[in-house]
């Protein structure tokens, strides 16, 4: 650290392995948030001229740099590094360098603490919006491939063990309406999160009429986190709250993987995958392997790892405490690798080719016994006795016709129903409201 830490009052006794220490990585994640604490301190200095502290000048001052900060930022030309002590300080030296005593003006009524607090806020709530529109997207395709293939045979299993006929339409729409679960579930944790810290300071609030409201406004948040200690004490448990949602995504990721991973296996080769999500091997030459079905199966793995790691960091008293410094590094982790691993999903899903001949052949007329036992029933032979009548008669049966079978499953999200066009709607409600 070059700079003197904006806290020094004048001689403070600085060891640079301790600095070191306590910064960590911090000045490197700030990069992530930079972006938005300049957004935010925007809002403040517009909050402060609103109260007096600033005159028009130098709010006008203040925010055309902000502005010009912004974009040395977004082209890379301004890096954050470990001359600062963290983002919020490289702010202030840019502006107290740019404009002297306006610079020095700017942290009126702010703290680190909900400077911190609301540029995070701001950056979850972008990464929530990118986690809607790739869950949508990732929908979008299951739904397509569904239609495509809705009445193409597939076995259906229970304990991996083959039950009854079923189809690609019944797979790739599980996923479709689970996608968009995950993408209501997303926006309704982007709904609980979306509230405004900055105006709280250190936890108490301050000798200051701040108009809160007007920031909150500013910055699109819906509603204003009223406590100022409860405002701190959520940190890292918001966090927590997006990694939920990514970790959905992340466990049907896993699903699909698994499900891929064993399609794709000579045994099963109802699956196959293009060249380019498959690596060689560097010994076996006769091998293709789906290296990325397996990388994007281990995606979920680095989002749970967070969660415990926030879990534990947050277990703390009530107030700040540097610790939860500590949340930073997890969340901004997880969410990139979360996001980079769905990103790929579309394309995969896009890019299944389908052996419907060996998935056809994998259907056994033994997986046909529990239509014969419901059709049994359904001419009034109580159930349990047209099952175990069934039962007897497995080793001889043959086949209905498969289609026929699947035609006849038509409860609504059966194999026969899939109910494709609900679906459909709701993708598309939900896009609108995107
Ligand atoms: N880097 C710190 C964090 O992420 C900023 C807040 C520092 N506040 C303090 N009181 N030392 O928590």
């Amino acid at each position: 650290m070059s700079e003197r830490p904006i806290w020094d009052k004048g001689g403070a006794d600085v060891d640079e392995r301790i600095m070191r220490f306590l910064a960590g990585e911090d000045v490197r994640l700030d990069q992530h948030l930079l972006r938005y604490d300049i957004r935010a301190s925007i809002a403040h200095v517009n909050g402060l001229q609103r109260i007096g502290i600033l005159d028009g000048k130098e709010s006008a001052a203040l925010s055309a740099a902000l502005k010009g900060l912004d974009e040395s930022v977004a082209s890379g030309q301004f890096v954050l590094d470990d001359r600062y002590e963290d983002g919020h300080s490289a702010i202030e030296a840019f502006l107290t360098e740019r404009l002297g005593d306006a610079g020095r003006k700017v942290h009126t009524g702010r703290s680190r603490n909900d400077q911190v607090l609301v540029a995070t806020r701001l950056y979850l709530r972008d990464q929530l919006d990118r986690l809607v529109a790739i869950a949508l997207d990732i929908a979008e395709m299951f739904l397509e491939r569904a239609a495509a293939d809705d009445r193409t045979p597939m076995p259906g299993y229970t304990h991996l063990q083959r039950a009854v006929p079923s189809t690609v339409g019944l797979w790739c729409a599980a996923f479709a309406e689970s996608f968009i679960d995950i993408a209501m579930l997303t926006r309704s944790t982007r709904g609980w999160i979306n509230t405004c810290p900055l105006g709280t300071a250190a936890g108490y609030g301050v000798n200051l009429d701040l108009d809160r409201q007007v920031v909150s406004d500013e910055l699109g948040f819906d509603r204003v986190q009223v406590n100022a200690m409860y405002a701190q004490n959520s940190r890292g448990r918001f966090e927590m709250a997006v990694l939920h949602s990514l970790h959905q995504a992340l466990l049907e990721v896993r699903r699909f993987a698994w499900d891929l991973s064993l399609f794709t296996t000579e045994e099963f080769g109802f699956v196959r995958l293009p060249e380019r999500f498959t690596t060689g091997s560097s010994i076996m030459p006769n091998k293709r392997n789906p290296d990325v079905v397996e990388l994007l199966r281990a995606s979920g793995a680095v989002v749970e790892g967070a969660m415990a790691e926030l879990a534990a960091v947050v277990a703390l008293p009530s107030g700040y405490q540097r610790d939860l410094q500590a949340t930073k590094e997890p969340v901004i982790r997880a969410l990139m690798r979360g996001l980079a691993a769905l990103e790929i999903v579309p394309d995969l899903v896009a890019s299944m080719e389908f052996d419907r001949a060996k998935m056809r052949e994998a259907i056994t007329p033994a997986m046909f016994a529990t239509d014969r036992a419901i059709d049994l029933a359904a001419q009034g032979v109580p159930f349990r006795e047209a099952y175990q009548q069934v039962g007897r008669e497995i080793e001889a049966m043959k086949g209905l016709p498969i289609d026929e079978s699947i035609a006849q499953r038509a409860s609504l999200g059966g194999a026969g129903r899939l109910g494709l066009d609900l679906l459909r709607r709701r993708l598309d409600e939900q896009r609108e409201d995107a």
